[in-house]
């Protein structure tokens, strides 16, 4: 665990990647008791560089996230609050520490100009997956790749075989710091993501045993899963207790909108492992999400990507040995990267 003044240089340096200074102001989002030092370190980080920078701090905690479980996205508590949106829309920059993804707020803030960096995992992930240059030059690549390709095929040897079409939607890359007016980004991160058009996905995804459940549950998966997806949507989810746990966390939702698919990517941070989140207590996800190779399926809203489902419901899973083809081209196979400016640099 970090010292409280390592924390405030951690912050200073990200701060820093995000290339915040002299007549900039940042603005800080917490709500209730929750991650006031964080709060603190941030915008004592922000005025070590020159900033100004101050903390809203939200008394409304009933959406507050008090653990890993993070079960449903976009609702928030500045919905209906617009003083506070209205300052966020003034900062050059906005440190989240509430969660604000998948939600119209966000989307208000981001055009007005400010950029967004959310931060809600612990410490410990914080310094472990602290973002690199290099990723960020993986991310863009990748990105580039997905705005170029029209159709995206994933297979893999447990049975994997869908197709997704592309140039719909927009694409995310999510590489750990922002420094670009209106962008949004997460600390840590180190993937990318983009959606398929609502017609233009089907196949099936067999999620086998070792895939993530990243969210809304937390763990490696032991009973495979066999999902059928028809013109964008799962109409069958088969399998032993894992499909019986999706099944029920989409019926208790209860929103037919939460069997959409929705963000498909892959994972580039190499300083987490596909073993990393067993050794993590309180995550919220992004080491399964972001590790090296792997290939992220995800069920529920597109509104990140420009489209109109705004379900809470979500379900992200990082699944290993996978293949990616983009216009038939090979991205990864069974989950190695075969594209060079994706491979990571050899080590004697
Ligand atoms: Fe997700």
């Amino acid at each position: 665990m970090l010292n409280w003044s390592d924390f405030q240089v951690l912050c200073e340096n990200e701060l820093r990647l995000c290339r915040v200074g002299e007549g900039q102001t940042v603005v800080v989002l917490s709500q209730g008791n929750h991650r006031l030092d964080y709060a603190d370190a941030f915008v004592s980080a922000a005025r070590q560089l020159g900033a100004e920078s101050y903390n809203i701090r939200l008394g409304d905690t009933s959406s507050v996230l008090n653990g890993p479980a993070v079960s449903q996205v976009g609702i928030n508590p500045l919905r209906g609050n617009q003083g506070a949106i209205d300052a966020l829309k003034h900062a050059d920059m906005v440190v989240d520490l509430v969660f604000l993804l998948w939600s119209k707020e966000q989307h208000e803030i981001q055009d007005a100009g400010a950029r967004i960096l959310t931060v809600i995992e612990e410490i410990a992930l914080l310094k472990q997956m602290f973002p690199t240059q290099a990723q960020r030059e993986r991310c863009e690549v990748s990105a580039e790749l997905l705005r170029k390709a029209r159709s995206m095929r994933i297979t893999s040897r447990a049975g994997t075989d869908i197709t997704y079409e592309l140039g719909k939607y927009g694409v995310v890359d999510e590489y750990g710091f922002n420094d670009k007016p209106g962008r949004w980004d997460a600390w840590p991160a180190g993937f990318v993501f983009t959606a398929g058009a609502e017609n233009g996905i089907n196949g099936r995804v067999v999620i086998d045993r070792g895939d993530i459940f990243a969210m809304p549950f937390r763990g490696y998966v032991q009973t495979p899963v066999e999902l059928t997806v028809e013109h964008g949507r799962v109409v069958d989810i088969g399998g032993g207790v894992d499909a019986d746990l999706m099944r029920d966390y989409l019926e208790k939702i209860g929103d037919p909108r939460g069997y959409a698919c929705s963000h498909i990517g892959w994972g580039l941070n190499e300083n987490v492992r596909w073993s990393s989140m067993a050794s993590t207590l309180r995550s919220y996800g992004q080491e399964a999400r972001a590790f090296y190779g792997n290939v992220m399926f995800a069920m529920g809203p597109n509104l990140e990507l420009g489209g109109m489902n705004d379900t809470a419901a979500h379900i992200d899973i990082p699944m290993r040995n996978c293949s990616v083809f983009l216009d038939g081209a090979p991205i990864l196979i069974d989950g190695v990267f075969q594209v060079p400016e994706l491979q990571l640099p050899k080590t004697d």
